[in-house]
């Protein structure tokens, strides 16, 4: 960063300020976005268009921003577009792999794409990436017989092949099931430890436990910046329990976000968020509000609409 770099310049953080981007076409993908990331798993949380995708492709470098300016590692996405190159890797939303190659043949080229000659240093950087994201009993399968979550590891595993500092995943979670979103979880979280991780989702679980950072980014714009713990404090008294007749649903509908519901002997258990400020009569805040209850809460506060999955929370 030639200019201001004292507030923007820290190798170790991605910054981004005052980013807006507009589409040809005229839609306004990001409109004034200020986030400073440092090491750790970052959560990029956001519901379908909000701009998540957006803002990856700027820090990755795939795509100039209209106004305002982006840095990783201290290096300009724009005017040093290289050197931000050589410190992160990036899992795009849709990651597809050569199909007929076999695992470790897929990252072997890669790693000498990305200027590793060395047969050698290179075998030994593939083992190591492949050992990283619990791939290493599949070296050799086809990549089109790789499950679902095999293929996103695989998608971590060439991220990761030149060994960046920054790693950045757009939505790595769709469509896995719930055993390999777990096992995703724990990859990430291990990996957390010594680089910055990006990584976006509309389901919030599946940021999981490793994470103590996040954003919360809507229509362009970032809405809330700070920890889960304080993302669950924000949901305070919203998360309620209610427990009505059966005839008297509709109108507990009408005031409560359904999370959770049970019906048993004519009454109905509900579980949810206050949609307005108004109580509602007979409910009782629950005591442990979960991550994806807070943010549905503090989303729907916004008027806006949420759909929750890929939870496995359960609910009594
Ligand atoms: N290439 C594109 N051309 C035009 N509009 C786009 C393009 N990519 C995304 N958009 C629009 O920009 C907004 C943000 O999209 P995106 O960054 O993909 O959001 P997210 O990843 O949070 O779902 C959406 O309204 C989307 O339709
Ligand atoms: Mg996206």
């Amino acid at each position: 960063m030639q200019q201001g770099s004292e507030t923007i310049a820290a190798e170790s953080f991605c910054a981004v300020e005052g980013v807006r981007h507009v589409y040809k076409g005229g839609t306004v993908a990001l409109d004034g976005v200020d986030l400073r990331i440092g090491t750790g798993l970052f959560g990029l949380l956001g519901p379908n268009g909000a701009g998540k995708s957006t803002l990856m492709r700027i820090l990755c470098t795939l795509l100039v921003p209209t106004e305002g300016r982006a840095a990783v590692g201290g290096y300009d996405v724009v005017t040093q577009r290289d050197a931000v190159r050589s410190l992160i890797g990036y899992l795009p939303q849709e990651f597809g792999a050569w199909r007929l190659h076999r695992v470790a043949e897929v990252l072997d080229t890669l790693a000498s794409l990305s200027g590793m000659w060395d047969k050698g240093e290179r075998r030994l950087r593939v083992e190591q990436v492949l050992e990283q994201v619990g791939l290493a009993e599949v070296s050799d399968r086809k990549v089109k017989k790789l499950s679902g979550g095999m293929l996103r590891r695989l998608g971590v595993a060439q991220a990761l092949v030149h060994e960046p500092r920054f790693l950045i995943v757009d939505e790595p979670t769709v469509g896995l099931d719930p055993e390999e979103r777990l096992r995703f979880r724990a990859v990430m979280a291990e990996l957390a430890k010594d680089r910055t991780i990006i990584l976006s989702t509309h389901i919030v679980a599946d940021l999981g436990s490793g994470c103590e950072d996040l954003a919360l980014i809507d229509r362009g714009k970032v809405v809330f910046r700070g920890s889960p713990s304080e993302l669950l404090q924000r949901s305070r008294g919203r998360v309620v329990e209610v427990e009505v007749e059966q005839s008297g649903e509709m109108a507990v509908l009408e005031l409560i976000e359904v999370v959770a519901r049970s019906a048993h002997g004519g009454r109905v258990h509900i579980r949810g968020v206050l949609k307005g400020e108004g109580a509602v009569s007979g409910s009782m805040p629950v005591a442990d509000p979960t991550l994806e209850e807070a943010y549905l809460a503090f989303m729907v506060g916004r008027g806006r609409e949420i759909v929750l999955e890929g939870a496995e929370v359960a609910h009594a």
